[in-house]
């Protein structure tokens, strides 16, 4: 059942959060639908603009239509993940999202207002829900590469006053965490007296976090195995902070990353323990395994197993 992430929200806050999944192709979609059924979790589909330039918006609603037929128990939400107005606009026009991300988290805190606000009174007359953006983070983000020298923490002052001024319905934050596989080197990592900041001043109201992937030090270490060359001793977030964030109001987890790194795990070993071997679905199959089995145990940590 295709319904809004506010209602999701509005049951886990503080409890649990959703994972919110990026697809790209129908393995995803339907390993992501598959877990959930099996996990009777609810779960947020996101599409990026890569995603929706690489196979169109009509092949991606198509495909999650599909599995929503083969899996019809699942309550899900589609989410459009960092969007500009062309994005959004193009989205809207064409339906089937619940939910737009609008990021001008790298523009001045007016003009993300501004922008932010202009999108909210679109969406809403279209009784689609916003998620908007405040601070910058760091890392490979969709196709923008963003240094560690241009992050900026949320502010709990400016997350209050934006929030009030531009009617968004989440709050994407920068508490730390950053997109891509090389997240944190040391031991930093989510800064909770932020977070915990933020949650006071707005207690209720959803968080999202981004660059919410694990980056799992044994896939690394597998990819390279196979001849990969991803850099190692670098984590992605603990599941003791992601349990701990929850408490202080993070609803929504996003996660892209891990998927990445385990398709590329997944067909390195594959090709490399039978290089004679050239079809395409025997891998397919062995992604959607472990895809699956990855999303199980993501639905367990995040406590909304069991929830739809
Ligand atoms: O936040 C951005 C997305 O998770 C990145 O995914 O670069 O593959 O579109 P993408
Ligand atoms: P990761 O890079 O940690 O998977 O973050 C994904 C994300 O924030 C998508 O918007
Ligand atoms: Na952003
Ligand atoms: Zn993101």
């Amino acid at each position: 059942m295709l319904i809004s992430p506010k209602e999701m929200f509005g049951k886990c806050y503080g409890q649990y959060a959703i994972a919110a999944i990026n697809v790209f192709h129908m393995e995803q979609v339907l390993a992501v639908f598959s877990a959930a059924s099996k996990a009777k979790s609810p779960v947020i589909i996101q599409t990026t603009p890569v995603a929706r330039n690489y196979a169109g918006h009509g092949m991606l609603l198509a495909m999650i239509t599909a599995a929503s037929e083969k899996y019809p128990e699942v309550v899900y939400a589609i989410h459009l993940d960092h969007g500009f107005e062309e994005h959004i606009d193009d989205a809207l026009s064409r339906g089937g999202y619940t939910s737009v991300m609008i990021d001008a988290s790298h523009d001045d805190f007016q003009i993300n207002i501004e922008r932010t606000r202009a999108i909210v009174s679109k969406a809403h007359a279209k009784g689609v829900v916003v998620e908007a953006e405040l601070g910058i983070l760091s890392g490979v983000e969709d196709d923008m590469e963003v240094g560690a020298e241009h992050a900026r923490f949320t502010q709990p002052d400016e997350a209050v006053t934006f929030v009030e001024a531009t009617g968004c319905d989440s709050l994407a934050i920068a508490v730390g965490t950053s997109h891509g596989a090389y997240k944190f080197s040391g031991k930093q990592g989510i800064q909770f007296p932020i977070l915990k900041e933020i949650q006071s001043r707005m207690p209720g109201f959803p968080l999202v976090l981004h660059g919410g992937s694990s980056v799992s030090q044994e896939e690394v270490l597998r990819v390279n195995a196979a001849g990969g060359q991803m850099k190692e001793g670098s984590r992605g977030v603990s599941d003791e902070e992601i349990t701990e964030a929850i408490k202080y109001g993070i609803c929504k987890i996003n996660v892209a990353t891990d998927l990445r790194v385990l398709w590329a795990r997944v067909h390195r070993e594959y090709f490399r323990d039978q290089p004679e071997l050239f079809d395409s679905v025997p891998p397919g199959q062995i992604y959607m395994r472990e895809l699956e089995a990855f999303c199980l145990e993501k639905f367990e940590k995040l406590g909304s197993a069991g929830r739809a």
